[in-house]
C-alpha cells in the first residue's frame, strides 16, 4: 500500500521505517530539513536500536523516501499522523499546534477516500475536530495510538501488544478501519489483537495506558518511602508483590522515577483535559503520582549529600547516566540529569557519563562536567551515583573494578540495579532507593 508519514520524530521514523519493512510504499514527511537530509541518508537523528538497518534496507529497496514537501503526500492510501505534542509552555495542557499544522497543510492533497490515521497522543476529543476539519475532502479520519516504548521502539511497532483504531460508526469509518487492517496484515494475521472502538474510546485508552504505567511506577516509589522509614525493603516487596499476577512485576522497578518525552507530560495533559471536561477530581490522584515521582530525585541527592557528611560542596561525584532510560539517547525531563544537575547546584563537582546521550546533555547542560568513558568519569570520585541502568554499569561494572579508581567507596543506586551484598562485600557503602 502507499502510505505517508507525517512528523518523522521517535515515533513517525521508526513507523515509516517499520512500514517500509512489511512491504509498503512509504513517504515520511517533516518540516525539519536536518532531519529529513538525515532520515534520507539512512542516519537515524537519535539512538534507537535497528532502526539504522532498516532504514538502510528501506532506502535500498526504493519503498522508503523522507522529504519536507507536503505535496508527496498526495496519493497516499493512508496518512499517517505523528507529530508531536509537548507539554504547553507555562501550562499542563498537551500543545496542539504540530497536529493542526499537519493537518492544514496536508488538507489540500487529501482525496475522497484516503485514510488520516492518527497516531499522535492528544487529548480526548483532538480527533473529532479534525475529522470535522477533513469532512469537506471525503477523506476519512481514524484515531490509532501507538504504545511503542523508546529502546523497543521497532520491537513494539512491528509486533505490538494489540492494535487499537478509532473510528466513526457509519459505512466510511467501517472501509477505513479495514483499511487499517489491511495495513498491519501480517501482525493481525498472526494473531495480535485488533480492537476497533469510537475515535474518543481510541484517544483515551493511550492516555490511561500512561496514567496506569505512571500510577504504578509511583505507587512502588510510595512504598519505597514507606520502606525507608520502617526498615523494609522496596525491592524485595516488590519482588513479593510482583508473584500475584493480578499485579505483575513490571513497573514495580522503584528508584529515582519515570521520565522522558511521554509519561510526565502525558499524565499532566490527561489531568488538564479531564479539568475541561469539568471531571478533575476524577484524576486528581495523577498530581500525586507526579509529586511522587519528583519526590525521588530529592531523595536520591539527599542520599549523596548525607553519604558524604552533608556537604557536596566541592566533592567529585561521578554520575552514570544522563539518558531517561537505558537504550536510549533521549534527555528530555531525564531524572538521571535531573539528579546530577541538582549535585551541580549544590556546588559538587560532577562527572556524567553515558553511553548514548553525552551530546545531548552536554547541548542542554554545559554546566556540568562529562566523561566519555565510564572509568574515566570514576577516576578519583568521592561518591558514585547510578541514574540509568545501562548494561554497563549495571551488569559490566564490577565494585573491585570501580572501587580501583574512586577514592570514596560511596555509590547510591538510584535505579536498585545492583547487586547491594556484593558491592558491600568489596568494602563499599552502598545506599539504594527504599532498600534496608
Ligand atoms: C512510554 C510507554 O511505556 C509506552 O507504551 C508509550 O508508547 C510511550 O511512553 C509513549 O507515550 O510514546 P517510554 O517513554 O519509552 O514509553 O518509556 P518507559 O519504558 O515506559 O519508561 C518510562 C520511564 O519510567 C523511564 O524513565 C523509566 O526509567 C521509568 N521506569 C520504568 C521506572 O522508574 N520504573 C519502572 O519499573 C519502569
Amino acid at each position: 500500500m502507499r502510505l505517508s508519514v507525517i512528523g518523522c520524530g521517535y515515533l513517525g521514523a521508526v513507523h515509516a521505517a517499520a512500514m517500509a519493512s512489511l512491504g509498503h510504499d512509504v513517504v515520511g514527511i517533516d518540516v525539519d530539513q536536518q532531519k529529513v537530509a538525515s532520515l534520507a541518508s539512512g542516519s537515524a537523528p537519535f539512538f534507537e536500536p535497528r532502526l539504522s538497518e532498516l532504514l538502510a534496507e528501506g532506502l535500498a529497496s526504493g519503498r522508503l523516501r523522507f522529504t519536507s514537501r507536503m505535496a508527496d503526500a498526495a496519493g497516499a492510501d493512508v496518512h499517517f499522523l505523528a507529530v508531536g505534542t509537548p507539554q504547553a509552555p507555562g501550562g499542563h495542557a498537551a500543545d496542539l499546534r504540530y497536529v493542526d499544522a499537519a493537518i492544514d497543510l496536508l488538507l489540500p492533497h487529501l482525496r475522497a477516500g484516503d485514510v488520516v490515521a492518527g497516531k499522535s497522543t492528544v487529548p480526548v476529543g483532538t480527533a473529532a475536530g479534525l475529522a470535522a476539519r477533513i469532512e469537506g475532502t471525503r477523506a476519512t479520519l481514524v484515531w490509532n495510538p501507538e504504545f511503542l516504548r523508546e529502546g523497543w521502539a521497532v520491537h513494539d511497532t512491528l509486533t505490538p501488544d494489540r492494535f487499537v483504531v478509532g473510528a466513526e460508526a457509519d459505512a466510511a469509518g467501517e472501509r477505513a478501519v479495514g483499511v487499517l487492517r489491511e495495513v498491519y496484515t501480517s501482525a493481525v494475521a498472526a494473531g495480535t489483537p485488533f480492537l476497533v472502538t469510537d475515535l474518543a474510546t481510541a484517544e483515551l485508552v493511550k492516555g490511561a495506558a500512561n496514567a496506569f504505567l505512571a500510577t504504578k511506577i509511583s505507587f512502588i516509589n510510595a512504598m519505597a518511602e514507606i520502606a525507608e522509614a520502617s526498615g523494609a525493603d522496596v525491592a524485595l516487596l516488590a519482588d513479593a508483590l510482583g508473584h500475584d499476577t493480578r499485579i505483575g512485576r513490571r513497573y514495580l522497578g522503584a528508584g529515582i522515577g519515570f521520565g522522558g518525552g511521554c509519561l510526565p507530560k502525558d499524565i499532566r495533559a490527561f489531568a488538564a483535559r479531564a479539568e475541561e471536561l469539568g471531571r478533575g477530581e476524577a484524576v486528581g490522584f495523577l498530581r500525586e503520582v507526579d509529586t511522587i515521582n519528583l519526590r525521588r530525585r530529592d531523595r536520591a541527592v539527599q542520599l549523596v549529600v548525607d553519604a558524604l557528611g552533608g556537604l557536596v560542596f566541592g566533592r567529585r561525584i561521578a554520575v552514570l547516566g544522563a539518558a531517561f532510560k537505558p537504550f536510549s539517547d533521549d534527555i528530555r525531563d531525564s531524572p538521571a540529569l535531573d539528579v546530577a544537575v541538582r549535585l551541580r547546584g549544590l556546588g559538587a563537582d560532577v562527572v556524567v557519563t553515558d553511553p548514548a546521550a553525552i551530546d545531548n546533555a552536554a547541548a542542554a547542560h554545559p554546566q556540568l562536567g562529562y566523561a566519555r568513558e565510564r572509568d574515566e568519569a570514576l577516576r578519583e570520585a568521592d561518591a558514585v551515583v547510578i541514574v540509568t541502568e545501562w548494561d554497563e554499569y549495571r551488569r559490566d561494572l564490577s565494585p573491585e573494578h570501580a572501587g580501583a579508581l574512586v577514592r570514596g567507596r560511596i555509590i547510591v543506586d538510584g535505579r536498585n540495579c545492583l547487586d547491594s551484598a556484593a558491592w558491600r562485600a568489596a568494602g563499599w557503602q552502598y545506599h539504594g532507593m527504599g532498600r534496608r
